[in-house]
């Protein structure tokens, strides 16, 4: 991991009460998915090329928008349980760094404050909740306040047991007024039972994609894939992209680690959309690593709590800008100057 963060993590650690602490870093059943995701990505050694011209060495691409790096910020629940200005100084944070930020269906501030503290691109998490409306509705918010691509979640039709962590949901320090600040306006009158509206939907199919592209008018990213063959058969139902993650170790626990999968579901979608990895990336070359095995960006989502917790917006950029220099360091070194110079060939596991 790289230092900072770890000193980011620290940091944090002696902010955020407990039970928050719990939430944000455990894992479900046993936990082997969570330890697994780092040391993963390390199993992987570099095979650089010589004699490339790398005096300039440029880590900017295109991917439903411009970035100026390919390290971005995975959709993450509640951040005002970790700062007061939540999602709003996350979001100013990614932009300063030129960073894909993707805000989850369970922010805590205003989608439109959001957009307006980024002031570009950015991606929105989807949830199809059980009340398709309220899901209908934020798509359409999103899509207004100048989001450029949806990413639907698709490992979580119910929550994965999550037996280590002292907190689920409810018992968070988080009032219902942060918890439902963007649904609120859309709930339908004299509701029993607000979070039974609002929990995911169990029925989820390929044809929600389509459902997701209709509303929004916008590519849809699927999110949680680990499967080759699901990834081809969601790029065949109309996704515009594929991220490969098992949910930071959340959701079921013993799947396979993400920089094991992914190198399949690249090799099986070709250049038929872009994929997208996120689960253990704590260093520039977890992300080289990830880059060279075919992913056009990888993301980060306990981190960004992490510096959010730590030290606010600035922290957010100070800890993509590390990471991202490590990137482009060590992109150098291995002969690449530009994203597009990377190729499964320059990573071996043997
Ligand atoms: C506290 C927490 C909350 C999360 N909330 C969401 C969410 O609202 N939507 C979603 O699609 N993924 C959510 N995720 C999963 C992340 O998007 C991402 O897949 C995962 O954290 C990446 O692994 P990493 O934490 O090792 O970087 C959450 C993860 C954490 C740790």
């Amino acid at each position: 991991m790289h230092e900072q963060l770890a000193e980011l993590r620290d940091r944090a650690e002696q902010v955020v009460a407990p039970d928050t602490w719990s939430y944000l870093n455990r894992g479900s059943g046993d936990e082997r998915t969570v330890q697994e995701a780092h040391d993963a990505w390390g199993r992987y050694r570099l095979r650089p090329r010589v004699l490339r011209d790398v005096s300039t060495v440029t880590t900017e691409l295109d991917l439903f928008g411009p970035w100026r790096t390919p390290i971005g910020i995975a959709p993450t629940a509640f951040h005002a349980l970790l700062h007061p200005d939540g999602e709003v100084a996350t979001a100013a944070g990614a932009a300063a760094s030129g960073a894909p930020m993707v805000v989850s269906s369970r922010a805590t501030r205003r989608l439109e404050d959001i957009a307006a503290a980024i002031d570009g691109p950015w991606w929105f998490q989807v949830y199809l909740m059980r009340e398709r409306s309220i899901t209908a509705s934020l798509i359409e918010r999103a899509a207004a306040a100048g989001a450029t691509a949806m990413v639907l979640t698709a490992d979580t039709p119910y929550v994965g047991h999550r037996a280590r962590s002292a907190a689920l949901s409810r018992p968070l320090p988080l009032t219902d007024e942060q918890a439902l600040t963007n649904m609120r306006d859309h709930l339908p009158a004299d509701v029993a039972d607000i979070w039974e509206l609002i929990d995911q939907r169990a029925d989820l199919s390929l044809t929600d994609i389509g459902w997701v592209a209709d509303v929004s008018h916008l590519p849809v990213i699927v999110k949680g894939v680990l499967r080759a063959d699901d990834a081809v058969a969601c790029a065949e139902a109309g996704a515009s992209g594929i991220w490969v993650s098992n949910h930071g170790g959340r959701q079921l626990d013993r799947v396979v680690p993400t920089a094991v999968a992914l190198p399949e579901i690249v090799a099986a979608v070709g250049d038929s959309v872009p994929v997208i990895v996120d689960g253990g990336v704590r260093d520039g070359f977890d992300a080289l690593t990830a880059l060279a095995l075919g992913a056009r960006a990888v993301m980060l989502g306990r981190p960004a709590m992490w510096a959010l917790a730590a030290g606010g917006s600035d922290a957010v950029t100070a800890m993509l800008a590390e990471l991202s220099a490590e990137l482009a360091h060590a992109l150098g070194l291995a002969g690449a100057a530009r994203l597009g110079d990377l190729d499964p060939t320059m990573v071996t596991t043997r």
